[in-house]
């Protein structure tokens, strides 16, 4: 059986993370047991979730144990099988984790399935035509609910969530908005993605600046928002939504390191008779088959370009994943693993 690279959570950060809270290591991989397969990953994907579960805090989740491979989400190929189910060539998405292979047991529910990569390409399946890409789907479809000719306003808007909400909003007839840090990612936005405008946050210093530019962006007010980030943007929306406003609360990464991020006009809610409604894409498994077929649809079709950013090999996994929390990352943040 093959060595194996693995990247395990070495000890819990203080405050923002660091290199030093993961350790590199090699094991040999365990022989197959009947019912297993053998899964090589190509590729792992990073996502903010991660850090969240880096600490020991009460969460949606169960924390990442310290001393245990990192968890995350793959995509690979079945090199060998001991059950019908899977076959060696088999393209396949799982929770394989950070590490180069996975011993998967085949019944264990929902552990693994099978692509089909003739028109998606298989990085994808862990972006746009993946948990990112659904979670778009559900914050907008199932909380949002906007109409046709609506205004719906997304931040982190040319990541692998935004994105897809961008495609998705413009499927519905709506007019979508992004919100990025820097011109070149509002490029991406307005040029590659089709949103119909995009605000630089990095060129305003306050919540009332940032404010005014959405409001040219956003002449009819926002119906709205698809938030990603907190902080300094999220109260620059809240300025700007209309009564009877709509808010899917997706992430706030802007306080993930354990900055704090306070909102700073809690009372539009009430003035505004806002709807404000966290979700987890986790626990809405029976809207995935729905929502990854509009989104494979807009992908093979070409009305969704994704945008990835790929770090080469298992070791470069710590700088890629710290460098995504601070928005280093354009598009979904990957690493290629052969
Ligand atoms: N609720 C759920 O079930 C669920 C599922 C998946 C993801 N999420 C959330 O969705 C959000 C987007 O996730 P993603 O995977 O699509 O990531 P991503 O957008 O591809 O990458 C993260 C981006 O956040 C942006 N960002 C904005 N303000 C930031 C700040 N103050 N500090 C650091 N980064 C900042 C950066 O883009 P800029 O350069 O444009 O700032 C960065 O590129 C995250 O909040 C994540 O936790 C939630």
């Amino acid at each position: 059986m093959p060595a194996n690279k693995q990247i395990l959570l070495d000890n819990r950060p203080q405050a923002e993370a660091s290199a030093g809270n993961f350790k590199l290591v090699s094991a040999e991989t365990p022989a197959l047991k009947d019912g297993e397969v053998l899964v090589r990953h190509h590729f792992l994907s990073l996502d903010p979730y991660m850090r969240g579960r880096m600490n020991d805090a009460k969460s949606y989740a169960a924390p990442q144990p310290v001393g245990q491979v990192m968890q995350g989400g793959t995509v690979g190929e079945v090199v060998e099988s001991r059950t019908p189910k899977y076959q060696a060539g088999d393209k396949v998405v799982g929770m394989g984790g950070w590490q180069e292979y996975s011993v998967v047991s085949a019944d264990q529910p929902g552990a693994l399935r099978k692509v089909d990569t003739t028109h998606v390409p298989l990085s994808h399946y862990l972006g746009a035509v993946g948990m990112p890409g659904v979670t778009a789907w559900y914050g907008l479809v199932k909380i949002i609910e906007p109409k046709a000719g609506q205004t719906v306003v997304v931040s982190a808007a040319s990541g692998a969530v935004g994105s897809a909400l961008g495609a998705l909003a413009k499927a519905r007839g709506c007019r979508a908005v992004g919100i990025a840090g820097g011109p070149d990612k509002c490029r991406y936005v307005t040029e590659e993605l089709g949103f119909d405008a995009c605000v630089d946050y990095k060129q305003h210093a306050d919540a009332h600046s940032l404010s005014k530019a959405l409001k040219e962006a956003c002449p009819d007010g926002v119906h709205g928002y698809f938030e990603n980030v907190g902080g300094m943007v999220m109260d620059a929306v809240m300025l700007r939504m209309n009564a009877f406003g709509r808010i899917a609360l997706c992430g706030m990464i802007a306080g993930y390191d354990g900055k704090p991020i306070p909102m700073a006009y809690p009372q539009l809610i009430l003035t505004n008779r806002l709807l404000v409604q966290g979700f987890i894409v986790s626990e809405h498994m029976d809207v995935w088959p729905q929502a990854l077929q509009e989104l494979g649809t807009l992908v093979g079709t070409g009305k969704l370009r994704p945008r990835e950013s790929v770090a080469q090999g298992i070791e470069s996994a710590p700088e890629a994943f710290l460098g995504m929390l601070k928005g280093r990352n354009f598009g979904k943040q990957l690493v290629k693993l052969i």
